[in-house]
């Protein structure tokens, strides 16, 4: 594979997966599968009947069409847990589309995705190697499989003020420590679009027989334009779980898992996945899981080509405006989605948070999300050169804003910097045990050596300091003491006050 400059980054040269070669792929099974049931009279579930019988307002705003679509269970529509009709005809274009060899529909979001892919691998008691900076989602899936987790130091970047990713060296160090690992699971890539080159760990991974799954809940385009980073699935991942309505055109919770070649038990995955989905998924989803791949397929070069270019746009207008900058031009980040941009507002003196209500309340506009120095954007093909005018424009006028000091600053540049974080605190009780566990609430200066019943993350950096089942140690009861006064929001606890911590009872 060669490597090569192109626009300020580095990228792979390769084969780009858009087959309009493959005829196949001009179908869409589940959406022809509803047409022809349309005009069919109704004696079954959903209560609604396609809409004669739900509440009119709420048939206006959904859209007729929609409750039309609504139906499940009824024959002609396949059974996602059993598929052998036009659910599996779906899933295997898309299994075709995305580079597996098997790719399940999930009606759960990448949440459902995650935990049928942590369910299917790991039984209770068996090591799964994770960066300290998981989604929920992966959590939960240490509860319910009772996995064990070893963790992985994360790379954290303080001008920006964002956790980056695994290196392959502390990964391969974790590795050594936990020998007897039966899995890493990587997020890759970032939320920021910042990626790893999985393939060196896959193979890494593989010669010593550990299997590699990965939350690519923001990466299910890459497959589709040279210039994103190379998918999880063609870099040798054995597992991926991807967000199709994060990006893709699909609907909200409608997400993708992937497998691919022979370490994953499928039998055992597919019963897990069983375990996990409702027995009436909504074919609302299902439909747009099918459009979502059928697009990709036929159209991704095309439209993320545009993307990708109003993305460019966006982030060279963001550098010429003073006191505002976005990443990605230079090769520091070489392997960067580049239809994700962060837009730092730091130099101004606010805090990304103050330039996101901004943008919505005088602007009208909402990004993705905000943290402390940055608001980070996603450019879409369906974003028009207007809506990116418009951004500008708003951008433009919050700098003027702060100027002339009608936005007040609320990043002071005496402020003390958050202090790096404690080391990661030793494990004594599963996940799951320490959420099976009665618990109490106990003062954060009473906790030295009890152990943790909840996650307490803090933003800056958003990496977890505690993790259930972790001993509290004098360095975290520190740290908590000294961040709570100066963290921008705190996740995870029941207390966010952070005054008392939910610690398990002392048998
Ligand atoms: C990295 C990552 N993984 C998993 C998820 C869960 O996705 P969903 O909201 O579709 O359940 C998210 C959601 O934001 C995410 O950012």
């Amino acid at each position: 594979m060669r490597r090569t400059r192109a626009r300020g980054h580095v990228r792979r040269e390769r084969v780009v997966h858009t087959s309009t070669s493959d005829f196949a792929q001009y179908r869409a099974p589940v959406c022809e599968a509803l047409d022809s049931y349309a005009g069919v009279t109704r004696f079954h579930m959903p209560g609604h009947r396609g809409g004669a019988g739900a509440e009119p307002a709420v048939v206006a705003r959904l859209g007729a069409q929609a409750f039309e679509s609504d139906v499940t269970g009824v024959p002609g529509m396949d059974d996602l847990h059993e598929p052998h009709g036009c659910i599996r005809e779906a899933e295997e274009l898309a299994a075709k589309a995305f580079g597996a060899d098997r790719t399940f529909f999930s009606v759960g979001g990448t949440t459902g995705a995650v935990h049928a892919m942590v369910l299917g691998t790991l039984s209770d008691g068996e090591t799964l190697i994770i960066p300290r900076n998981i989604h929920k989602s992966i959590l939960a899936a240490l509860v319910l499989s009772g996995a064990v987790p070893a963790f992985v130091k994360t790379d954290y970047d303080p001008a920006l003020g964002f956790a980056t990713g695994v290196d392959e060296q502390s990964l391969r160090a974790c590795v050594e420590r936990n020998p007897a690992a039966k899995a890493v699971l990587l997020v890759n890539p970032t939320y920021y679009g910042t990626t790893v080159d999985l393939a060196p760990i896959a193979e890494y991974l593989h010669s010593r027989d550990i299997i590699l799954l990965v939350d690519e809940a923001h990466g299910p385009h890459f497959r589709f334009h040279s210039r994103l980073p190379r998918p999880a699935l063609d870099s040798g991942a054995d597992a991926v779980a991807q967000g199709a309505h994060k990006i893709l055109g699909a609907m909200t919770q409608a997400s993708y898992l992937h497998v691919k070649g022979n370490r994953i038990d499928l039998q055992r995955l597919k019963a897990m996945f069983q375990y996990l989905t409702s027995t009436s998924p909504s074919y609302l989803l299902l439909a747009s899981l099918d459009a979502a791949r059928r697009q990709m397929a036929l159209h991704g070069t095309d439209i993320l080509e545009y993307a990708v270019n109003l993305a460019d746009h966006l982030r060279h207008e963001v550098n010429k405006i003073p006191g505002l900058s976005s990443f990605g031009q230079t090769d520091s980040v070489p392997t960067l989605d580049p239809t994700k941009v962060t837009v730092t507002v730091r130099e101004l003196g606010i805090t990304g948070y103050r330039a996101e209500k901004y943008l919505r309340q005088e602007h009208g506009i909402q990004v993705e999300m905000s943290d402390l120095y940055n608001v980070l954007v996603i450019v879409s093909w369906g974003n028009t050169t207007a809506d990116v005018e418009k951004l500008l424009a708003g951008l433009r006028d919050l700098t003027g804003a702060v100027e002339r000091g009608e936005v007040p600053k609320d990043l002071s540049s005496s402020q003390r910097p958050i202090p790096d974080l404690p080391p990661i605190p030793e494990m004594a009780l599963t996940p799951r045990k320490a959420a099976e566990s009665p618990w109490e609430k106990a003062p954060l200066h009473d906790t030295r050596g009890r152990i943790s019943a909840e996650v307490v993350t803090c933003y800056p950096p958003g990496i977890p300091i505690l993790f259930p089942g972790e001993i509290i140690t004098e360095d975290t009861i520190a740290y908590l003491d000294i961040v709570k006064e100066l963290a921008f929001g705190i996740s995870g606890p029941s207390d966010t006050t952070l005054e008392t911590i939910r610690v398990v009872k002392d048998q």
